[in-house]
């Protein structure tokens, strides 16, 4: 694995992408780009605002449009998608023309779910539980799209897991 490759975390809301992917840019001593506080700060609204104002299929073409700047102008290494991202088809083009490794950060959904409930964010597509749970069915066909599938345990830590990348992505050895 060429060390200078970018990674681009995916997963289902609540898995944890954001924190492994400051942890794993901390272990790496890299940059790291999160594409929902992209869209935000450039909006200025949160994504929940936009998503209301708005409505969620602009959210959708913003969200791409975000996503083909980043990868044109930004060169941080590790890129953290919202849930949703990945999901779309020109997204997933996007990513793969720019020769970059997609990872999938894979859990129950019952783990998501606590993280969604416990976290002040608020996710307008997380707000019933039955609903939320067959979006995580639907989109399980997509997220194995990814390269890596890493299975985010509930008893390991963000750091642990983004040790674990680093081991196996980049074959990091730590004592
Ligand atoms: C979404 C996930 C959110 C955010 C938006 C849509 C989705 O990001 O991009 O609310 O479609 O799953 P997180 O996965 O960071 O919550």
């Amino acid at each position: 694995m060429d060390n200078e490759r970018r990674i681009v975390l995916t997963g289902f809301m609540g898995v944890g992408k954001s924190t492994i992917a400051r942890h794993l840019a901390s272990i790496l001593q890299t940059g790291k780009i999160d594409l929902d506080s992209v869209i935000e700060a450039r909006e200025k609204q949160t994504i929940a605002e936009i998503i209301k104002t708005l409505g969620m299929a602009r959210f959708r073409q913003i969200e791409t449009e975000n996503l083909r700047k980043i990868l044109a102008e930004n060169h941080a290494q590790i890129l953290a998608l919202g849930g949703g991202a990945w999901t779309i088809a020109e997204n997933r083009r996007l990513i793969k023309t720019q020769n970059c490794t997609t990872i999938w950060l894979e859990s129950s959904f019952e783990h998501c779910w606590r993280n969604i409930k416990s976290s002040k964010r608020e996710r307008p597509l997380a707000a019933n539980k039955t609903l939320t749970q067959k979006l995580f069915d639907e989109r399980q066909n997509f997220y194995c799209l990814a390269d890596w599938h890493f299975i985010v345990k509930p008893d390991l830590t963000s750091y642990e897991i983004a040790k674990k990348i680093a081991e196996e992505v980049f074959l990091i050895k730590f004592d």
